[in-house]
C-alpha cells in the first residue's frame, strides 16, 4: 500500500496536467439557466464520464426531466471502511454582463497576483474547481495503488438553479446512492490560510410575482392619474416587506428561527471577524441587515428577504411617457432553523394579494425552495476530516456558517439520512457568480491535497 506522503508527491507532481484538465472542463460554458447552453451542459456532464472512468469508476450519464446527473462508483482498498458519497455541480452561473469580463468567461488562464497566482474563468470556484480538487485526490490514489475505501461520485447540472430533478432522482435511485458519509466541496475556507468546515448552510426560498393592470401599456398623459400603474402597487408592497428596524414583516416569517446556541456564538466570537473590512471590501461601509445584530449573525444565522430584481414599463435609452401594464420582481428569502420554504412562500402570495387593489392581478411562479441545514458537530467522521484538514494547512479548521445554499444537502440527510461534510476551498474574494470569478491556485492545489488526507484519515 502506498503512503500518504505517496499519494500527496504525486498531487504535487500533476499540478500542470491536473491544471490543464481543470482548464478543459472551465471552457465548456455549461450555464445551467441557458436553453441555449443545453448541449454544453451534457458536454460537461460526458467530459466528467471520461475523467473518471479514466480514473477506474464505473460510471454513466443519468438522464432526468432537466440536465443529466453523473453517477459513478469506485471499490477502495478497505473493505471495513466508511463509504463516501462526493457532490459537485457541473453547471455555472450565466457570465453575463460579459463586458466586465477582462478576458473572455470560458477561457480560462492563470492570472499572477501578489498572494500567488489564480485561476480565473467562470466556474473557476463556483464548482468546477472545487469538484476537481476531489478528482484530483482520487486520481492520486489512483495513481499511487487505489482508493482507500469505497468512493462514489454523484455531479449534478441543476445546482444554480435550485436543483429540480434531484429529489426525483434521489427518490428512484435511493439504493445506489446511500452511502456512509456524502462530502459536498462547494463552500469556503474562512481565509487563504485558515480551513473551515461549514457547519450551517441557509434554506433558500425564491419568488417570482407578476402584477397586471390595464390590458395593454397606455400612454401616461392620457390615461395617467385614471389607471392604475402595477409598479406602483409593486414598489409599495416590496417596500412593506421590511420594517424601519430591517426585519420582515410577513407574518409568522420568524415561526421556526431560533437565538444562537450560546455554545455556537462563543464559537463565532472567538472566530475575530472584522465587519469594517469585510464590508469596505465590497465599497460598503455600515451593516444594512436587522438592527443589533452582528454582520456574522445577519449572513449566518439570521433569515432574510430580498429583492433580486424588478422589471417593468420603459428601461430602454431616453424616456418614454408610458404607463404600464404589468410590473414583475423577483424576490428570494435565506432561510435559518426550522422556518418552512412552503408556509413562507404562502404567507408571501398572500401578503402581496392582500396588498392588491381593484383591476390590479398577481401571478406567482415558485423557483428554488429548500431549508436551512446544520450539521452534527460532534461526529467521528468530522473529527477525523477536521486533524487531515489541520495536518495539510499547519492552521486548525474552524467551524463556521454560511449563508449560501445547497438544497441538495438537506434531501440527503431528510430521504437517505446522510450526513454531509461541506468542506470547501473557495475564498470570500473568489467572486462566485460575478464577473472575474476566479480560485486561488493553493485552493486548487492544497484542495486536492487536503482530500487526500481527509480520504486516508475517514479509511483508516
Ligand atoms: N456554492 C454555492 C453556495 C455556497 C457558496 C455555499 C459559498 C457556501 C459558501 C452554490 O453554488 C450556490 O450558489 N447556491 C445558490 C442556491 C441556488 C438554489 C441558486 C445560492 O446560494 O444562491
Ligand atoms: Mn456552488
Ligand atoms: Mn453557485
Amino acid at each position: 500500500m502506498a503512503t500518504i506522503d505517496d499519494v500527496l508527491a504525486k498531487i504535487d507532481a500533476n499540478q500542470t496536467a491536473a491544471l490543464d484538465r481543470l482548464f478543459s472542463l472551465l471552457s465548456i460554458p455549461s450555464v445551467s439557466t441557458d436553453p441555449a447552453r443545453a448541449a454544453d451542459c451534457l458536454r460537461a456532464a460526458d467530459w466528467l464520464v471520461g475523467e473518471l472512468k479514466g480514473l477506474g469508476f464505473e460510471i454513466s450519464r443519468r438522464e432526468t426531466d432537466g440536465k443529466p446527473m453523473v453517477v459513478g462508483h469506485a471499490k477502495g482498498a478497505r473493505r471495513d471502511a466508511p463509504h463516501v458519497l462526493f457532490y459537485g455541480h457541473y453547471d455555472v452561473q450565466p457570465a453575463e454582463p460579459l463586458e466586465l469580463w477582462e478576458k473572455p468567461p470560458f477561457e480560462p488562464r492563470l492570472v499572477d497576483a501578489p498572494t500567488g497566482q489564480r485561476i480565473v474563468g467562470r466556474g473557476a470556484c463556483d464548482d468546477k474547481g472545487q469538484l476537481m480538487t476531489f478528482v484530483e485526490a482520487c486520481r492520486a490514489f489512483r495513481e499511487t495503488g487505489g482508493l482507500p475505501c469505497d468512493v462514489s461520485v454523484l455531479f449534478e447540472g441543476e445546482e444554480e438553479i435550485g436543483s429540480p430533478s434531484l429529489p426525483g432522482f434521489m427518490a428512484k435511485n435511493a439504493k445506489e446512492l446511500k452511502a456512509d458519509v456524502m462530502l459536498v466541496c462547494d463552500t469556503a475556507m474562512w481565509d487563504r490560510a485558515t480551513p473551515a468546515i461549514t457547519t450551517m448552510l441557509r434554506g433558500l426560498l425564491y419568488e417570482e410575482v407578476i402584477l397586471r393592470g390595464a390590458n395593454r401599456d397606455l400612454h401616461s398623459g392620457l390615461f395617467g392619474g385614471a389607471a392604475i400603474n402595477p409598479i406602483r402597487v409593486l414598489s409599495r408592497i416590496l417596500a412593506d416587506l421590511h420594517d424601519e428596524n430591517g426585519a420582515v414583516t410577513l407574518p409568522g416569517f420568524y415561526e421556526g428561527v431560533d437565538e444562537l446556541p450560546e455554545e455556537i456564538a462563543a464559537q463565532w466570537r472567538e472566530l475575530d471577524f472584522n465587519e469594517e473590512a469585510f464590508l469596505a471590501d465590497v465599497g460598503l461601509s455600515a451593516p444594512a441587515g436587522e438592527k443589533g445584530r452582528s454582520v456574522l449573525e445577519m449572513i449566518w444565522s439570521r433569515p432574510t428577504c430580498e429583492i433580486n430584481g424588478i422589471v417593468g414599463g420603459f428601461t430602454g435609452e431616453g424616456s418614454k411617457t408610458v404607463l404600464p401594464a404589468e410590473a414583475r420582481a423577483k424576490v428570494s428569502f435565506r432561510l435559518v432553523g426550522r422556518q418552512n420554504p412552503d408556509k413562507i412562500s404562502q404567507s408571501f402570495r398572500d401578503f402581496v394579494e392582500e396588498r392588491l387593489p381593484a383591476d390590479v392581478k398577481a401571478e406567482f411562479i415558485g423557483h428554488a425552495s429548500s431549508p436551512a441545514i446544520s450539521v452534527a458537530t460532534k461526529s467521528e467522521a468530522l473529527r477525523r476530516a477536521r486533524r487531515a484538514l489541520e495536518s495539510e494547512w499547519s492552521k486548525p479548521a474552524l467551524l463556521i456558517g454560511s449563508g449560501g445554499s445547497i438544497p441538495i444537502v438537506g434531501a440527503f440527510k431528510r430521504e437517505l439520512n446522510m450526513d454531509a461534510l461541506l468542506i470547501g476551498f473557495s475564498l470570500d474574494d473568489d467572486r462566485a457568480h460575478s464577473p472575474n470569478e476566479k480560485y486561488e491556485r493553493s485552493s486548487f492545489h492544497k484542495g486536492a491535497r487536503s482530500w487526500a488526507r481527509i480520504l486516508a484519515a475517514l479509511a483508516a
